[in-house]
């Protein structure tokens, strides 16, 4: 097939670019290089074994969209592309609710004129906020709690508006829960420029030395450990459920919402150990207060798409450690110095 993946300059994106071509499929890339760089495409050549087509178009550009979408003659599309930190979410909802909803509502229009009908979403395990049970199922309430989330779960809705409005459309909604390492080759990885908002960013940044001890944000959770308790993936197995999802919407051709995470909850101080232990660094570490929003435990029943996609994640956490440390420590500065302090 040819893919149109949007946002596959990114974290995400740029490790699912590589199994799509492991696939044999061919991948075009748009990305506007709003959260990412450009040095990461001879990368992704290197390891896909040619310079992926891209264009540095925004999805709000209708007039770019229309052109990609009159150049190539794609069979589907997998869509990254989105602004995802929480924090920024609450200062600047406009900024999120533009982009994230716009960028979908510009992609949906370009599908809709050529006549592109097949679809996989980015969606996340934060549509959930805090459920009241794990493992959590497809089927658990649905209460976002930060403007992020928001964008997530309205993307769905209208998604689900569009299947409806169109047999012929047919979705994968994939929530992810907490993508984490690199790709085993070190050469590509998670740069998230600035201060990490995310756990395994930061300790990788403390492991190399680029801060000096991470806080741990809550010791008193109802966890064996005091610390908060997330269902991390790898970035490796993540992408290849991508792929598995393509395959499932040309075979099936219907709309369906997945889980992607391992089952397994790990708490932080877990995370810090096996990182230690696969990385011969120290990670310091102290416990400070709980950081607002956060909830005690998530994990997900990733048995939806087990079933009907026949994936399920490989990679243990000692693997998510490894890699997360290769990349970090084969580029302590990210891609071009986007981690400077
Ligand atoms: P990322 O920021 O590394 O990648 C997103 C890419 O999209 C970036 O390269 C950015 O430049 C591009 N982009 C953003 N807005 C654009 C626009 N309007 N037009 C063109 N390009 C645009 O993020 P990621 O971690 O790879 O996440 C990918 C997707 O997965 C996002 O939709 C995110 O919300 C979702 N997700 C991520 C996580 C996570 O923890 N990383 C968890 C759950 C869901
Ligand atoms: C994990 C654990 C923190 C940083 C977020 C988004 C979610 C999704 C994935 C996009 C928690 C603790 C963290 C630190 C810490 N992204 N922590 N010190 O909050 O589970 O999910 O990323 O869709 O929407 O909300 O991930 O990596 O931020 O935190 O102690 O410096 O690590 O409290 O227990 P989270 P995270």
């Amino acid at each position: 097939m040819r893919i149109l993946v949007t946002g596959g300059a990114g974290y995400i994106g740029a490790h699912a670019c590589v199994v799509l071509a492991e696939r044999g499929h061919d991948v075009v890339i748009v990305d506007n290089f709003s959260n990412s760089s450009p040095a990461v495409l001879p990368r992704l050549a290197a390891l896909m074994g040619r310079v992926p087509a891209h264009a540095d178009v925004d999805l709000r550009d209708a007039a770019g969209m229309a052109g990609l979408f009159r150049t190539h003659d794609f069979d589907a599309v997998v869509h990254f592309a989105a602004l995802k930190a929480v924090g920024e979410s609450c200062e600047k909802p406009l900024e999120y609710f533009e982009n994230n909803i716009g960028g979908t509502l510009g992609l949906l229009r370009a599908m809709k004129s050529a006549g592109v009908r097949n679809l996989v979403f980015s969606s996340s395990a934060t549509v959930y906020g805090a459920p009241d049970t794990v493992p959590v199922r497809e089927d658990a309430a649905l209460r976002v709690t930060n403007p992020y989330g928001r964008t997530k779960l309205v993307v769905e809705q209208l998604l689900g508006d569009v299947c409806a409005s169109d047999p012929g459309f047919h979705v994968a909604n994939l929530r992810y829960f907490n993508p984490v390492g690199a790709h085993p080759s070190g050469t590509i990885g998670e740069d998230p420029g600035g201060v990490p908002n995310n756990l395994m960013p930061y300790i990788c940044q403390v492991a190399v030395g680029l801060r000096a001890r991470l806080s741990i944000f809550g010791g008193d959770y109802p966890t064996t450990d005091g610390t908060g308790v997330r269902d991390y993936i790898h970035v490796v197995d993540l992408a290849r459920a991508h792929a598995d999802a393509l395959d499932f919407l040309q075979r099936e051709e219907r709309c369906e919402t997945f889980n992607l995470g391992t089952g397994r909850g790990i708490s932080v101080i877990e995370l810090v150990k096996a990182f230690e232990r696969a990385s011969g660094r120290r990670v310091p570490f102290e416990i400070v207060s709980r950081r607002p929003g956060d909830v005690a435990e998530v994990y997900a029943d990733p048995a939806l798409a087990n079933r009907l996609l026949g994936w399920r994640a490989e990679l243990d956490v000692d693997a998510m450690c490894r890699d997360a440390w290769r990349w970090q420590s084969m580029n302590p500065m990210g891609y071009a110095g986007r981690a400077a302090a």
